[in-house]
């Protein structure tokens, strides 16, 4: 059985990046906070020691270890208690990534940001955009779970896509935050020229400063590309059967990538207008019926297939989610892993809570917060 022994080889391999990691902790402190029901009232340990029996909600996170800079670090301009006062992004020394709270994938979020942080050599230096339909008690929450993080919660007005969203085949891609992403230059401060967006069901295993590092050439928006994925299929018939709409791909070499991972440089989106052409094609989608099935992913695709920086594929292993329609479970790609994302269906934190996980899940395990403090 050649893929268990490479699965159960990677797993071992995931277990000692964990024990030799040296901010790894197995019982990280013992603050956690604590909600019963999400009504925007966190409540922290000794106010809910009459509900104690209960099992722990969605919104009940640990605290995660302290993660701090490794020597030759640079120093950002501020310290960390400074930041609290006054979240300012500005900092040249920081590096910048974005990530939805999305109610339904927070669990997500959060072990994603612990990912990021415990693989990190500066993780002092990096700073957190989050965007949320619902800020207040989501920045409590962040607050408590990462009581040192560099961070801003920005409200994205669900009101924004609304009339641009039409039905997928999938409902989890028709909500709001999912296109958060095309508005990334809007919402984020004008100081902050490049980004790096994640999805929220991915973990990080390597110094997300390298992805940050990565050379965009002359594009807007750099991802893994995938150049044997037949690109006919995630637009229709009738798109590609329309010679003004096709027309759209004609001069390049439109190539499949993921958009659950990508680095902006801001500063050309926003000279580029790119979302108000995001937004053009959703509006065609709306307007002239079907061109395309999958939520926010064609658009993107619309107008950057072909003109993206290709950047190396070990900062995208997706599909571990499994397929669309049937959470089946997925092998990695060959090739090295920087981060391993569960695009698809199925999320490692139903499967591990279900006792049915996939192989692969057991490396997500590790950046879970969820739950009470031990
Ligand atoms: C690509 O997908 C389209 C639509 O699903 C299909 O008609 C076509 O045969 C596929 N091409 C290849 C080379 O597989």
């Amino acid at each position: 059985m050649p893929w268990l022994t490479r699965v159960s080889g990677f797993v071992c391999a995931g277990l000692l990046i964990a024990v030799l990691s040296p901010s790894f902790q197995t019982f990280p402190p013992a603050e956690a906070i604590r909600s019963s029901h999400f009504d925007g009232n966190l409540r922290y340990p000794g106010q809910i020691d009459a509900a104690a029996g209960e099992a722990p909600s969605r919104f009940s996170f640990r605290t995660a270890p302290l993660f701090r800079n490794a020597d030759g670090c640079r120093r950002p301009s501020f310290a960390a208690g400074e930041l609290a006062a006054d979240p300012t992004a500005c900092d040249p020394s920081l590096v910048h990534i974005a990530i939805t709270l999305d109610e339904e994938y927070l669990r997500g979020s959060v072990a994603a940001v612990h990912s990021v942080l415990q693989h990190a050599q500066c993780p002092e230096s990096i700073f957190f955009h989050f965007l949320a339909t619902e800020t207040a008690s989501l920045e409590t929450l962040v607050r408590s779970s990462f009581p040192d993080l560099r961070f801003k919660v920005y409200f994205f007005d669900p009101e924004r896509v609304r009339g641009l969203i039409s039905t997928s085949v999938r409902q989890a891609l028709e909500q709001p935050l999912n296109y958060a992403r095309n508005y990334l230059a809007e919402v984020l401060e004008p100081c902050v020229e490049r980004v790096v967006y994640l999805d929220s069901d991915l973990v990080v295993v390597d110094d997300v400063a390298k992805l940050w590092g990565t050379s965009l050439g002359s594009s807007a928006v750099g991802a893994p590309e995938y150049c044997h994925a037949n690109f006919t299929k995630y637009f229709t018939d009738r798109f590609w059967s329309e010679p003004r709409l096709a027309a759209a791909f004609t001069g390049r070499r439109p190539c499949y990538f993921n958009t659950g991972v990508m680095v902006f440089d801001l500063a050309r989106w926003r000279r580029g207008g790119f979302t108000r052409e995001i937004e053009r094609w959703m509006e065609v989608q709306r307007r002239e019926g079907r061109i395309y099935e999958l939520g926010s992913l064609p658009p993107f695709l619309l107008v950057f297939a072909g003109r993206i920086a290709a950047i190396d594929h070990r900062w995208n292993q997706h599909g571990l989610g499994g397929d669309n329609v049937r959470g089946s479970c997925r092998d990695l790609h060959p090739g090295p892993v920087s981060l391993l994302h569960w695009s698809g269906s199925g999320k490692p934190w139903t499967r591990l809570d279900s006792h049915r996980p996939c192989p692969l899940d057991a490396l997500w395990a590790p950046y879970d917060l969820h739950g009470r403090s031990p």
